[in-house]
């Protein structure tokens, strides 16, 4: 379904991705790990749009995404929840999933219903302010308001971090339902290797803007020279 090949990508004069080659199958959920700095958020941006690519190609269900703004990417059904959720701390948790539905082509759906019926926490919450919510609430919201533009690849950045323990489970049992249940493609970047096992089961270890290696995440758990020399572990 996405398939990466020898993308690069940077910040003005400076590159952070080197070339990087990368293939997730339709309805796959693989995790994306690496220590801080490597180039992960970069990635999941020039898959969306956000940064520009300098080189190499994406390519998703066979269509060069090269030449697509994000909003149209975005059209092309992908949403990102990025690093730190970005929820609208003021707006209400239903504006905030209104503002979802806003990327969508057809605008009145039951898309807002649906979550609502999913996640009962957010519709007996629907009120409250997105700032006023936990960082496992605020995570739900996030999740949710990428259901409702009815993404068919959800890139996910860190959805573990600043995560209560306790809560942790809940949130990975949601992510791996939005991908068996609904379907959905999910590429997240995690540096929790407990949680990243429990969503996928192929994960690719990033270090300075490449992917330099592939296994399976259980494997990966028992290897601990592999994540001494590529995880903050
Ligand atoms: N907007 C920006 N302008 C310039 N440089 C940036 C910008 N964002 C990130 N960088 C640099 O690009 C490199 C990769 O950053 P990136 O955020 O992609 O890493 P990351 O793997 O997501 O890190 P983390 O684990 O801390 O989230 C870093 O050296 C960072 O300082
Ligand atoms: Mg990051």
């Amino acid at each position: 379904m996405l398939t990466l090949s020898g993308l690069r990508a940077g910040y003005g004069a400076t590159p952070v991705l080197h070339g990087v080659d990368l293939e997730l199958a339709t309805s796959e959920c693989a995790a994306v790990l690496g220590r801080n700095g490597v180039g992960k958020t970069t990635l999941m941006r020039a898959v969306t749009g956000a940064v520009a690519t300098t080189g190499g190609s994406i390519r998703f269900d066979g269509t060069d995404l090269s030449p697509l703004k994000a909003h149209e990417r975005a059209r092309l059904g992908i949403s990102l929840v990025p690093q730190g959720r970005d929820i609208f701390p003021k707006l209400t948790v239903l504006e905030n999933l209104k503002v979802g539905t806003a990327a969508r082509r057809d605008r009145t759906s039951d898309a807002v219903d649906r979550v609502f019926e999913e996640f009962p926490m957010l519709a007996q919450r629907k009120r409250a302010r997105g700032g006023s919510l936990s960082g496992g609430q605020q995570q739900l919201l996030a999740l949710a308001r990428a259901l409702v533009t009815a993404p068919r690849l959800l890139l996910l950045d860190e959805p573990s971090e600043g995560i209560a323990p306790a809560v942790l489970d809940e949130i990975a049992e949601v992510i791996a339902s939005i991908n068996s249940n609904r379907g959905i493609a999910v590429l997240a970047v995690e540096q929790n290797l407990e949680f990243a096992a429990r969503i996928a089961q192929r994960s690719l270890i990033m270090d300075k803007g490449e992917i330099i290696a592939e296994t399976s995440t259980a494997e990966l758990r028992n290897d601990r020279a592999l994540q001494k020399r590529y995880l903050a572990l």
